[in-house]
């Protein structure tokens, strides 16, 4: 009786070490005053990344053919165009989401 008493009290003070343990998890969790960028991947691309694009675009895009033209395919093809090609061009995954953006704004 004594010793699972023992036990219990060990118990209680693991639980108590827990719930102190995330007290202070949940308190260093509250958010702090927001210092962080835009998420990425949410917001479209500024016009500043749609020239880069267009830029990378013809600097990358007409070396192993015709520079292709931003209009002969849907947006839902260029998807797929682009992830073929962008690795061909080496371009990195922001370069290539430029690019993409750049030729679906030539599109609208
Ligand atoms: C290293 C060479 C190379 C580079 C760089 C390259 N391409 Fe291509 N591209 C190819 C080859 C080879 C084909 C034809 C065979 C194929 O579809 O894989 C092709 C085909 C295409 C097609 C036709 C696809 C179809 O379904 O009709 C388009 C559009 C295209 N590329 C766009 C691009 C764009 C945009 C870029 C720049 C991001 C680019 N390519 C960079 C080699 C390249």
């Amino acid at each position: 009786m004594l010793h699972l008493l023992s036990i219990k009290e060990r118990n209680m003070k693991k639980i108590i070490a827990i719930a102190t343990f995330t007290g202070i998890l949940l308190a260093s969790c509250t958010p702090k005053t927001s210092t962080a960028t835009a998420p990425v991947g949410a917001a479209q691309s500024t016009a500043e990344q749609i020239a880069q694009g267009k830029t990378i675009f013809e600097n990358s895009c007409g070396r192993c053919h015709k520079l292709p033209d931003p209009t002969s395919h849907t947006s839902v093809k260029w998807v797929g165009i682009m992830n073929a090609m962008a690795p061909k061009a080496k371009l990195t995954d922001e370069q290539h989401q430029w690019v993409y953006d750049y030729i679906v704004s030539v599109k609208k």
